[in-house]
């Protein structure tokens, strides 16, 4: 660019790029350029804008990074108001759903729905002029809402130009959508909250509702927000006759879908859908708190009409209650591997959500004198995901005055040793690094599911075998021989033999479990990962500086500090040898020890899967040699068939390729993980 002539074209010509390079890695997850090379297309950009004001345009790429803040948001009134959904706590209430349905349309027929999933965030509205974004709205109180136009363009998939060509792009488009942060960003963004000593976010609903509605939109570009559409609620030019074909539509015109949608279904389908999602939620990147089911065409929608509150074309679905009242019978104090005493709460047993909870953790003494919880007091108990349960609030109504009030005790209930409160943290530890329950905690750690996972060395094992001291650190475990196991309690020949056999398994482990099953503080399952991920080798880990870990995204100095006091320690190090000596093999990230088990291998993704995102199947399967192609044909390996296939099973089938579902998929990948 030599001519100052050429700049308005050379910044379109920009701009369009970085639209479709966008679209290509939020949208498609189909990259076509590296980061660093879009960032620098993105620089280049914000910096002829900067210099010649009068090119910015309002839909820039650059407004992705965040504009200056405002001193107040905008009321907007939503043309069509944004009405709330009707709940659905049973499949009796489903029935009824559909009963009312055929009343009203007259019909003896069966009905077609389309099922998704309730994506648990907050809903927007988008308008579109001319394939353009014009503003963004939340939903407020569903008449009037805040106008949030510069934090919508920062969220990464949302498209600031329509995809397709002119022609086919509608002249006016309103769209609503679900904005959501997912579980594993919600864990880094809180971890980045936690090292620079910010308050943390409750839960993703919140962290992402926090993030969007903030008057500096540079503040909201750093959040990982993201959006599923789920609705026209107004076009121009197309006619749509079901919600399934504006799906289709959306998606298009560069808008993102759910993936695990479900169109076109009866009834019996719509319960099969909700059962499923139920048992794969734990799974799912985002959290769902139920379904949503819609009746398909739109004109039955049209005919049903609405409430003042909610449409009679669709209903919510939610998931079994999460939370259940029981009676806090006692509170016992538990020392964990890093000393750290937990009081834990002793309940009368509930069913929460299919699961008897009898257990639920305080955290620490602040949090019980926070919600004023006394032995005998009826709570809220609270059951998420794969984390322990725990104790929401105290039920006041049902206080009878026999509650007692509980005291943290000044020594460790195990060993009696002193008791040590570091100013500034919420957690008392026992000092007694050979405090037997520490011991235990950490065995017990370095053995369990995400770490070495040594099937069949549970908790009452490792009880017996530190009690009897015939182990007294983890990497012990890898002496043990036959003769000593069969000699245990509830231990035979065959039981002996197997855990030898399962502990010999468990010597090939990848990077980020082995970190993990060290036990280090604040080196969870998803730190390790990002650590393993960075690092690659042990080695780079062990003589790494402080401030490297400070460099890296989702770490910051209390996770190096952390690391750093656990490696001063001659015993850690001793230890980490000792586990090495004994024939652990550490499979590490992209080096030459990684089994390229699928090295060769070709597949094919058909369909929709529940569990897994294409973009983690695509790349799980290159991470293993493989390659993934778009078409079946006589060199495809295998074909992974999901949800609603596509003409791909069809020929699969005529080839004679191996076609495997989800579940075998799954099996195939995780061999490394
Ligand atoms: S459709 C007329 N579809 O649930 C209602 N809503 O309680 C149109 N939500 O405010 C909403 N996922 O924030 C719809 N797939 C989905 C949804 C969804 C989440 C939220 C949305 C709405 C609330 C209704």
């Amino acid at each position: 660019m030599n001519n100052n002539n050429d700049i308005p074209s050379y910044i379109e010509s920009l701009k369009q790029k970085l639209h479709h390079h966008n679209y290509r890695y939020h949208v498609l997850n189909d990259p076509e350029i590296s980061d660093s090379e879009y960032d620098k297309m993105m620089q280049e950009l914000i910096s002829l804008e900067s210099s010649n004001p009068e090119l910015l345009t309002q839909d820039s790429p650059s407004a992705r990074v965040g504009a200056p803040p405002l001193a107040k948001f905008e009321n907007v009134i939503h043309s069509i108001p944004m009405l709330s959904l009707d709940n659905a706590f049973s499949d009796e209430d489903i029935f009824e759903f559909e009963k009312r349905i055929k009343k009203i349309l007259n019909t003896c027929d069966k009905i077609l729905y389309t099922v998704e999933p309730k994506i648990d965030g907050l809903a927007v509205e988008l308008t579109y002029e001319n394939g353009k974004l014009l503003k963004g709205s939340t939903r407020g109180d569903g008449l009037r809402g805040e106008l949030i136009t510069e934090n919508i363009k920062t969220i990464s998939n949302v498209p600031i130009i329509l995809q397709g060509l002119s022609m086919e792009i509608p002249s006016y488009i309103e769209v609503r959508g679900e904005v959501y942060i997912g579980k594993d960003e919600f864990k880094t963004l809180n971890n980045i909250r936690l090292q620079e000593g910010q308050p943390l976010f409750a839960n993703p609903r919140n962290a992402a509702s926090g993030s969007l509605r903030q008057l500096d939109s540079r503040i909201t570009a750093k959040r990982p927000l993201k959006i599923f559409f789920y609705n026209i609620s107004q076009i121009n030019d197309i006619s749509l006759e079901s919600h399934s074909e504006s799906l289709i539509l959306l998606e298009k015109l560069g808008f993102t879908i759910n993936p695990i949608i479900k169109s076109k279904v009866y009834i019996e389908d719509v319960l099969k859908y909700y059962r499923e999602l139920s048992e794969v939620r734990d799974n799912l990147p985002y959290e769902i708190d139920g379904i949503v089911i819609k009746v398909d065409n739109l004109n039955f929608q049209k005919d049903l009409g609405t409430t003042s509150k909610s449409p009679r074309w669709a209903i919510a679905y939610k998931f079994k209650a999460i939370q259940e009242t029981t009676k806090l019978l006692n509170i016992e104090v538990q020392v964990g591997r890093t000393g750290v005493l937990t009081p834990v709460a002793h309940l009368e047993p509930v069913n929460i959500a299919g699961v008897i909870v009898s257990r639920a953790t305080l955290h620490n003494e602040d949090e019980i004198r926070r919600k004023d919880i006394k032995i005998g007091d009826f709570v809220l108990v609270q059951r998420a995901g794969d984390v322990i349960p725990e104790v929401v609030k105290v039920i006041e109504s049902k206080r009878t005055g026999e509650e007692k009030n509980f005291e943290m005790p000044r020594v460790c209930p195990v060993c009696s040793s002193s008791v040590f409160k570091e100013e500034g943290e919420a957690h008392a530890r026992c000092i007694n690094i050979n405090c037997s329950a520490q011991i235990k905690e950490r065995i017990r750690h370095f053995a369990s599911k995400g770490a070495f996972d040594i099937d069949g060395l549970g908790e009452k094992l490792v009880e017996q075998l530190v009690d009897k001291k015939i182990i007294s650190s983890s990497a012990d475990i890898f002496n043990l021989k036959t003769e000593t196991l069969k000699e245990l309690e509830r231990m035979g020949e065959k039981s002996a033999q197997n855990l030898i056999d399962a502990i010999e398994k468990s010597k090939m482990i990848t990077l980020n479990r082995f970190l993990y099953a060290l036990g280090i503080r604040h080196i969870g399952e998803h730190i390790a990962k990002i650590l393993s991920n960075h690092f690659k080798k042990l080695d780079n880990i062990l003589n790494s500086t402080q401030e490297t870990f400070q460099t890296i995204y989702g770490i910051g100095s209390i996770v190096g500090d952390s690391i750093k006091n656990f490696l001063k320690s001659d015993e850690n190090q001793k230890e980490i040898k000792r586990i090495l000596n004994s024939g652990v093999q550490i499979i590490e990230e992209n080096s030459h020890e990684l089994p390229k088990l699928l090295t060769g291998k070709i597949f094919v993704l058909t369909g929709s899967l529940n569990s897994i995102s294409r973009s983690q199947a695509k790349k799980s399967i290159e991470d293993l040699g493989g390659k993934v192609s778009g078409s079946v044909s006589r060199n495809t390996d295998y074909v992974v068939l999901g949800d609603s296939p596509g003409s791909k099973l069809d020929r699969a089938k005529d080839l004679g390729i191996k076609i495997i579902d989800e579940e075998e998929f799954k099996k195939i990948i995780e061999t490394r993980i």
